[in-house]
C-alpha cells in the first residue's frame, strides 16, 4: 500500500437540490407553531468550522469521550467487523475516522473509505488530506443526505458503516426509525454498523455542553439565520436572537432554540414570505437526544438490527454500539 490514489467525489446533492429542499423546509418551518428549522442548514462552510471549534470546547465532552473509546477499542471493533471498507455517515472533518482507519490498516484490511456529508467543501478538504495520509487507500467522498442516499454507498468488500458524533440523536423518533430501517435494507450480510450515541447524564453537564461559556455554540446556532439571509434573501438580525439550550426531561433530549428578543417581522424575499416573531418567541433549531444503554439496544433491535457488542467510555458517558442485520 504505497501509491497515492487521488480522492474522487460523487455528488448526489447539487446546489439546486439543496436550494429546493431549503425553500420547502423553511416555508414549512417558519409557518409552523412553534416555528422550527431543520438542522442540516447549520453546516455551510462557516457552520462546519464553528462545529469543529465546538468539538474542542472544554464543555463539549462527546467528541473526547467518543475518541477515547475509539482509541481504546478500535482494534477489537475492526476485528469484530472484519470490514475492508469504512463508510462514514455525516463524516464532517473525518477526524475521528483516522482512529478506525489506522486500526483497519494495522489489521491489514484497509481498502476504501467512503465518507458521506452534505457539506461539500469540508468533505473535499478532509478527503484530500486523508488520501495523502493513507497512501494506497481509495477515498470516495459522497456529497449526499443521510436521510435519502444510503443506497449510493456501494463498494466492493465488507463495509463498516460508522455513524459517529451522536448525530443520530439529532433525529426525532420517527426519523431514527426510518433511518435505521433504511440502513438495514442497504446492508449486505457481512456489513456492520457502528453507532456513536450520547448517554443521559447530569443535567448541568448536558446543558453546558450545548451552552458553552465562550459562546461558540450560540454563534453556531445563530449561523442558520446567516445562511437563510444569504441563501433566501431573508433579513433576520442574528444579534437579536438569543441562543437557548434546554433539557427536555420527557423526551430526554437537549433542545436548541433561538429566542427573538424583540417583536419583529422577517421578510424572506425569495419565498415572498413575511414572518412575525413576538418578543420572547422561540424557534426550535436542533434536538440532541440522549439514550440509556437498554433503550438503545431495544430500539436498534426493533428496527431489525442485531447488536453484537458495545463499548462505553470510562464513566459511561458515551457509547459505541456494533450491530448487523440478522
Ligand atoms: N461525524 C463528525 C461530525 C458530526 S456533526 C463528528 O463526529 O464529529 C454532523 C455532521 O453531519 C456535519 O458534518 C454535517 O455537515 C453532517 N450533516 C448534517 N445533516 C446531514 C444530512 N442530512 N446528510 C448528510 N450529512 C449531514
Ligand atoms: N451531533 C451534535 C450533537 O448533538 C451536534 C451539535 C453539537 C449541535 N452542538 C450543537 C447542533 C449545537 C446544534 C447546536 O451533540
Amino acid at each position: 500500500m504505497d501509491t497515492l490514489i487521488p480522492p474522487t467525489i460523487d455528488v448526489h446533492l447539487t446546489s439546486g437540490d439543496l436550494r429546493a429542499a431549503m425553500e420547502a423546509d423553511v416555508r414549512a418551518g417558519l409557518t409552523a407553531t412553534p416555528k422550527q428549522l431543520p438542522p442540516v442548514y447549520f453546516y455551510d462552510d462557516r457552520g462546519s468550522r464553528l462545529f469543529d471549534q465546538i468539538t474542542r470546547l472544554p464543555e463539549y465532552y462527546p467528541t473526547r469521550a467518543e475518541r477515547s473509546i475509539l482509541e481504546a477499542h478500535a482494534g477489537d471493533m475492526v476485528r469484530a467487523a472484519g470490514a475492508d471498507v469504512l463508510v462514514e455517515l455525516g463524516a464532517g472533518t473525518c477526524d475521528k475516522s483516522r482512529v478506525l482507519l489506522d486500526a483497519m490498516r494495522d489489521n491489514g484490511c484497509l481498502h476504501a473509505y467512503v465518507p458521506l456529508d452534505v457539506s461539500d467543501t469540508t468533505l473535499w478538504e478532509a478527503a484530500t488530506s486523508l488520501s495523502e495520509s493513507y497512501p494506497g487507500l481509495s477515498v470516495r467522498a459522497v456529497v449526499g443526505d443521510f436521510h435519502h442516499h444510503l443506497d449510493r454507498l456501494d463498494a466492493p468488500g465488507r463495509r463498516l458503516f460508522a455513524f459517529l458524533g451522536g448525530t443520530i440523536g439529532n433525529f426525532d423518533p420517527a426519523q431514527r426509525a426510518a433511518f435505521l430501517s433504511g440502513l438495514v435494507e442497504v446492508m449486505c450480510p457481512g456489513d456492520r454498523f457502528l453507532l456513536g450515541t450520547d448517554v443521559v447524564k447530569d443535567r448541568g453537564r448536558l446543558v453546558a455542553a450545548y451552552d458553552d461559556a465562550a459562546g461558540v455554540t450560540a454563534e453556531f446556532n445563530r449561523n442558520v439565520l446567516h445562511v437563510l439571509n444569504r441563501e433566501l434573501g431573508a433579513d433576520f438580525v442574528p444579534a437579536r436572537f438569543a441562543h437557548v439550550a434546554r433539557w427536555n426531561e420527557r423526551d430526554h433530549r437537549i433542545e436548541m432554540w433561538l429566542r427573538s428578543l424583540d417583536t419583529c417581522t422577517v421578510h424572506v424575499a425569495d419565498l415572498g414570505l413575511d414572518v412575525g416573531f413576538g418578543a420572547g418567541e422561540e424557534m426550535l433549531t436542533e434536538i440532541s437526544t440522549k439514550f440509556s444503554l437498554d433503550a438503545l439496544g431495544d430500539e436498534l433491535e426493533a428496527c431489525g438490527l442485531v447488536v453484537d457488542a458495545s463499548w462505553v467510555a470510562d464513566d459511561d458517558e458515551f457509547v459505541l454500539t456494533m450491530a448487523r442485520r440478522p
